[in-house]
């Protein structure tokens, strides 16, 4: 597989098999995404993975507490900026809809659409949880050198035959997830990640999102 294919069969995988990941794999995916770059070699990336009975073990605890707080915790930083302008507001909005639509869950179902946010708290059914943790006291620089270091684990997994799903909702659980994970002080959940391999039969994993033409972002001068 080259870049440009494990670019391109990425997507987010919101349906998994049970099939379980072997550690060495794993391993190998972590060893190589080690070679991601950042501002001053700083390395600000911080990962926790967790598959098997300590999974099983976190994952009641979470069903335990969202009974009581369906909501989840108080994130730690806001997922969106509070009032997101155009074109983004709408480019969320088409997301949403094209991904609820490929499993038939009408705007008005807000118990269903509820429903399948909760999938995001089960690792939508994935063998293998990654939390990718920084410093709190990093800046918007060595968030984007984490983002870099989760792409590049993301394409790993496609070079070994797995899919991932990048996962902020984590971020609703962040205090419990630190507690599990015996997290220092300093150190804060950024985001959660599926990975396990595709159901290649559930009709969530047809959504192919969009993407703006190359016109609308980028500007090329003096070719
Ligand atoms: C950092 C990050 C966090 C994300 N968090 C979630 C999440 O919590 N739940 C979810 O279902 N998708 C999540 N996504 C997936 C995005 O919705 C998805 O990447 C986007 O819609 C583009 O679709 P694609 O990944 O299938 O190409 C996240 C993606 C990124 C990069």
């Amino acid at each position: 597989m080259n870049v440009s294919e494990a670019i391109d069969s990425r997507m987010s995988c919101r349906a998994f098999l049970p099939a379980s990941v072997p550690e060495a794999t794993v391993r190998a995916i972590l060893e190589q995404a080690r070679r991601t770059p950042s501002g001053g070699n700083l390395q600000p990336w911080w990962v926790h993975v967790v598959t098997g009975a300590p999974l099983a073990e976190f994952l009641s605890i979470i069903r335990g507490k969202a009974m009581a707080a369906p909501r989840g915790e108080t994130p730690e930083y806001d997922i969106y900026p509070r009032d997101l302008v155009e074109p983004y507001r709408s480019r969320r909005y088409k997301c949403a809809e094209d991904m609820y639509a490929t499993i038939q869950v009408p705007r008005e179902d807000k118990p269903a659409r509820l429903r399948h946010f909760a999938r995001n708290f089960e690792f939508f059914g994935a063998p293998v949880a990654l939390f990718f943790c920084l410093d709190r006291r990093m800046g918007p620089p060595q968030w984007s050198d984490v983002g870099m270091f989760m792409q590049n684990v993301m394409l790993l997994a496609r070079e070994h035959g797995l899919h991932t799903c990048a996962q902020e909702a984590w971020s609703h659980w962040a205090k419990t997830v630190g507690e599990f994970l015996q997290l220092p002080p300093e150190h804060m959940l950024f985001s959660g990640m599926a990975l396990g391999y595709r159901d290649e039969n559930h009709p969530i994993n047809r959504l192919r999102t969009d993407r703006a033409p190359l016109e609308e972002f980028a500007t090329l001068r003096g070719f």
